[in-house]
């Protein structure tokens, strides 16, 4: 596979199996990295010139997915990065079969709000996805799940062509 050219002044995503990378990231932002290593779970990464300043995952499980880990690093927010890693998530997850994706946020609702994702409850988001890592994690942690808050996505009609 060819990876394309990272270039100054350029945002380029791609699929990543650093996963030392992704966990370094994560780690450095307190956020979680249980479960980054599922095997079926996708990690993808936003390189602004060399620079790796955002990262996003995708945990598939037949017909739907949960984004989890995205972060953007302090000095390159606001600048469109976030939601192109969602966005190329959400083509991840449509690729793998989803037709709902689903997320726990507990700051960032009225970001993923401006992208179309509707609150949803943490039973629909338990009742989609189990066994996947992040709801395992949370399911074993009752009182972190219920920091938390639901959204939902429906992605059915992405790649549907309208004439
Ligand atoms: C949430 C986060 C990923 C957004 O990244 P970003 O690169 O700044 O986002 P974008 O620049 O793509 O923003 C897209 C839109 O959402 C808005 N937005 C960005 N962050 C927002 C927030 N926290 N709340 C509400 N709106 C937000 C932007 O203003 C932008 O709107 P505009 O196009 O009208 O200007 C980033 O703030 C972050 O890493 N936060 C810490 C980790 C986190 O909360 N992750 C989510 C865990 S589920």
């Amino acid at each position: 596979m060819a990876l394309r050219k990272h270039r100054d002044g350029e945002l380029v995503i791609e699929q990543t199996r650093d996963l030392a990378r992704v966990r370094a990231m994560l780690t450095s932002a307190a956020m979680l990295t249980d479960g980054i290593e599922w095997p079926a779970a996708c990690y993808l990464l936003a390189f602004y010139g060399i620079d790796a300043v955002g990262v996003i995952g995708v945990e598939p499980q037949i017909d739907a997915a949960l984004i989890r880990s995205l972060y953007v690093i302090d000095s390159m927010r606001r600048r469109g990065i976030g939601a192109a890693l969602v966005a190329a998530a959400r083509k991840a997850a449509h690729t793998r079969g989803a037709r709902h994706l689903y997320l726990f946020s507990t700051e960032a609702g009225d970001f993923f709000m401006r992208l179309g994702f509707e609150v949803a409850t943490l039973a629909d988001v338990i009742a989609a996805l189990p066994g996947v890592p992040q709801v395992e994690y949370y399911r074993a942690r009752p009182s972190e799940l219920a920091r938390e808050l639901a959204f939902h996505l429906d992605i059915v009609r992405d790649g549907v062509i309208e004439r």
